[in-house]
């Protein structure tokens, strides 16, 4: 590394690695994944080349939502697991050099969890003021008009009390009042107890929703409104106005950062969209909220380079001194990337993209394996979005069992004669797979463990400055640099040939990889020739 590049965080340089473990590796035969399964499959990760795990919820949980409904923030659901098996995780991760990030679910329970048990209890129970109650209004009507995130109201009544309590989720999903100083120490020890057992972060649930407008007034419409919603989608007819993002929120982000901090350098990864300028501001003033609050603009992104461009360009020109980018192309929420971007071409530019960018990159778990929409049969569908606001919105396409051979099951169950797998495994898995893949020497899969190896061989791409270049349409090119290392990047996004000039950048460069993996050598920088949806990285360092 150049002796003026900045001594960065473990976050900023590694890459995180999503691991949804209902999802990735089934040890014990019942037809969903679990955390002994994680352990058996660390080799896999560590050889890939990633740097940190992101787990998707383990706790225990009545899987209302798949495990973010929490009934109890300080365990292993047995379905999972225990917490004798998650500290032999931590261990043998560390042991690995692999730091693991946990998710945190701090804007609601579980309606099983005995805080909300108490809570509805009776209006006097002293948990009462833990949650988010109202009596309907004179009229009978809602408490206010907030819609829930799954479809239908934002409340839900409650026969014992005779109040209203608020969920922006699913009904089992009951939100907690962090205005309550109760709650949020609660909440903050739940961090501290995993802080002890020696986990490097946290990715933080809708953390942008925990304060709630203090009147919780009505929420009004979006007139922007898509004209084909269901008619129970109130929530995608409203803005969000007064149910997230509220000024006051930064207060409480404060406080969680600072609970962090009293662990060294744990990180936190927070959920958050909005609009730039509201987002941005989750880096806190001098850094003092989130360090990573997650950048989801490029996976909403249509597959168009300049559009793409304007988004990086964009967030960095928005970053405040000192804040640091990430950029994240798929998750368990959203579809799958070789889906959403057009097809297999696509996914290994895209793949190029999100590890050469300047920041610190988010992969979800078979993306490496280019995985695709898994389509479920009605009878099979278990999420409660798509059950609710229709199977276009079913998440369960994108969370569909790990693909790691050609045996039955795509050895997903690591026992004979285990139990179906709680969502179908895809039809491709014979072919897609870790094991073939792992044999292809131009596979997806070994495309992504070049660009890990390149990346963590290049100051240049791990923490050097990025520099777009004016390029031919369809393309986006930058620079990468760090000193005299230099990294440029050029990605056609079309489906035709494109030639692109760097010629500024120097005569000659010699390409460290294609994206089609089948392409090495040198290239003239005043033309440099991209097929079809191939992207180039090319080492042009100043000699
Ligand atoms: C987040 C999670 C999503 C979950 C929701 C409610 O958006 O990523 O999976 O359904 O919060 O917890």
């Amino acid at each position: 590394m150049n002796s003026e590049t900045p001594q960065l965080h473990w976050w900023q340089t590694g890459v995180v690695y999503q691991v949804y473990p209902r999802s990735f590796c089934d040890a014990n035969g019942d037809g969903i994944g679990d955390l002994e399964g994680v352990i058996r499959k660390l080799d896999y990760l560590c050889n890939l080349g990633i740097d940190t795990i992101w787990l998707s919820p383990f706790y225990p949980s009545p899987m209302a939502d798949f495990g973010y409904d929490v009934a109890d923030y300080c365990d292993v659901d047995p379905m999972f697991g225990d917490l004798a098996t998650f500290d032999r995780l931590v261990i043998e991760a560390h042991q690995r050099g692999l730091k693991v990030i946990i998710d945190w679910v701090p804007n609601h329970t579980s309606d099983q969890h005995a805080w909300f048990k108490e809570s509805r209890s009776s209006r006097n129970n002293p948990k009462r003021d833990w949650y988010l109650w109202r009596d309907a209004k004179p009229d009978g009507a809602l408490p206010n008009n907030w819609g829930s995130f799954f479809g239908g109201p934002a409340w839900t009544f409650d026969a014992t009390t005779g109040q209203y309590y608020l969920h922006q989720f699913d009904p089992a999903q009951p939100e907690l009042n962090w205005r309550n100083p109760d709650v949020k120490a609660a909440m903050l020890d739940t961090l501290r107890f995993w802080l002890r057992r020696e986990v490097d972060g946290f990715r933080m649930d809708v953390v942008g929703l925990l304060i709630k407008d203090k009147d919780l007034r009505d929420n009004p419409p979006d007139p922007h409104a898509p004209a084909d919603l269901l008619p129970n989608d109130l929530f995608g007819r409203q803005l969000h106005t007064y149910s997230e993002f509220q000024d006051e929120n930064h207060a409480v982000v404060k406080e969680i950062r600072k609970t962090l901090d009293e662990f060294g350098d744990s990180v936190g990864i927070g959920e958050l969209w909005g609009p730039l300028d509201s987002w941005v501001r989750y880096y806190g003033e001098n850094g003092d909220e989130l360090q990573l609050p997650f950048n989801f603009r490029l996976m909403y992104s249509p597959w168009d380079a300049s559009v793409m461009r304007g988004v990086v360009d964009s967030l960095e020109a928005a970053l405040p001194a000192g804040a640091w980018p990430n950029y994240v192309l798929g998750n368990h929420d959203q579809i799958r990337l070789a889906s959403r971007f057009g097809g297999q071409a696509q996914a290994r530019v895209a793949a190029m993209l999100l590890l050469t960018l300047r920041g610190t990159p988010t992969v979800y778990y078979g993306d490496e394996l280019g995985m695709e929409n898994v389509p479920i049969p009605p009878e099979k569908m278990v999420d409660p979005q798509g059950l609710r606001l229709g199977a276009h919105r079913s998440r369960d396409v994108t969370r569909t069992p790990m693909q790691w051979d050609a045996s039955t099951g795509a050895g997903f169950s690591l026992t004979p004669a285990a139990a179906e797998p709680w969502l179908p495994v895809s039809a491709d898995f014979p072919t897609r797979n870790v094991a073939v893949q792992g044999q292809d020497p131009c596979s997806i899969l070994n495309l992504y463990r070049s660009l890990y190896q390149l990346r963590r061989a290049s100051p240049a791409l791990y923490a050097g400055s990025y520099q777009p270049l004016d390029s031919a349409h369809d393309c986006f090119v930058y620079l990468r640099e760090d000193g005299t290392e230099r990294r440029l990047v050029a990605l056609n996004f079309s489906s035709e040939p494109r030639c692109v000039s760097a010629a500024s950048l120097g005569q000659d460069g010699s390409v460290l990889l294609s994206t089609s993996l089948d392409r090495t050598g040198m290239v003239p920088l005043n033309a440099i020739e991209l097929r079809p949806y191939e992207g180039l990285l090319i080492d042009c360092s100043i000699i």
